[in-house]
């Protein structure tokens, strides 16, 4: 494993252009409030905050850009944040946002705008694995419950040993022409990867896992919505927010 050479910039693809269905009728995801602060805001804060970051690529729903564009630069950030339309698929999202960047970046984070608790010593231990010499990097945090495999009628059809399971998170990070190799390369005809990392699977190349955060969780469901909320409501009390 050879140290990348650190003499350019990071960036933080964000995308955010998900309708957010699981989470019930209303505004895309990424612009429903959690603690009065729409959740993108929240991811951007705490990519920016990092200080490692210095560009953030938000990839917005296309009927929205506009508006997610204003709304972004009434908040300071202590990078520079920019807004494009994102795609169909996660995957797309990612990909247009990536053909944004400028030539001096070279090691990219992408990040779920749905994990809006991020803490910045995640984001700053991502980029450091990345400079530090591996490719492509996952935070993982290990699976505490039993998972089974069931068939298409839920009959159980085995147990998988959770000791070798993790569920990953994002940020990810990348070198940046490995992201590019990887998203170029994308087989279109096969289903789109819900991860990047998974393409950089798919190319057979290998990935490295560091310790996940609990806060960095997705939100998804009505009640991870309940679960932000008193994240929030802790950090307010102790005076992090
Ligand atoms: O749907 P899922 O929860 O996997 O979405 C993960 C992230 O991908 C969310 O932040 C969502 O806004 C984003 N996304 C996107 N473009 C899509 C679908 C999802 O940017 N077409």
């Amino acid at each position: 494993m050879a140290a990348a050479e650190s003499t350019g910039r990071t960036a933080a693809l964000v995308p955010a252009a998900g309708r957010g269905e699981r989470l019930g009728p209303g505004a895309p995801k990424a612009l429903r409030p959690l603690g009065g602060v729409p959740m993108l805001v929240h991811a951007v804060r705490a990519l920016a905050a990092s200080r490692t970051v210095d560009l953030v690529v938000v990839a917005a729903p296309e009927d929205t850009a506009e508006s997610v564009a204003s709304m972004l630069s009434e908040q300071s950030f202590p990078a520079e944040v920019v807004v494009v339309t994102g795609g169909d698929t996660r995957q797309d999202s990612v990909a247009r946002a990536l053909l944004t960047l400028p030539d001096d970046v070279d090691v990219v984070l992408v990040h779920d705008a749905a994990r809006p608790l991020v803490p910045e010593e995640l984001v700053t231990a991502v980029v450091a694995a990345v400079r530090a010499g591996h490719q492509a990097v996952v935070p993982g945090l290990a699976v505490v419950d039993t998972i089974k495999q069931v068939d298409a009628s839920d009959a159980v059809v085995a147990t998988v040993d959770r000791s070798s399971l993790r569920a990953v998170q994002t940020p990810q990070g990348f070198t940046r022409s490995l992201l590019q190799r990887a998203h170029a390369g994308a087989d279109l005809d096969e289903a789109p990867a819900t991860d990047d990392a998974g393409l950089i699977e798919r190319m057979g190349l290998p990935v490295h896992v560091i310790p996940g955060h609990e806060e960095a969780f997705k939100v998804t469901r009505p009640f991870d919505v309940v679960m932000a909320e008193a994240i929030l409501a802790r950090r307010r009390a102790a005076g992090a927010v």
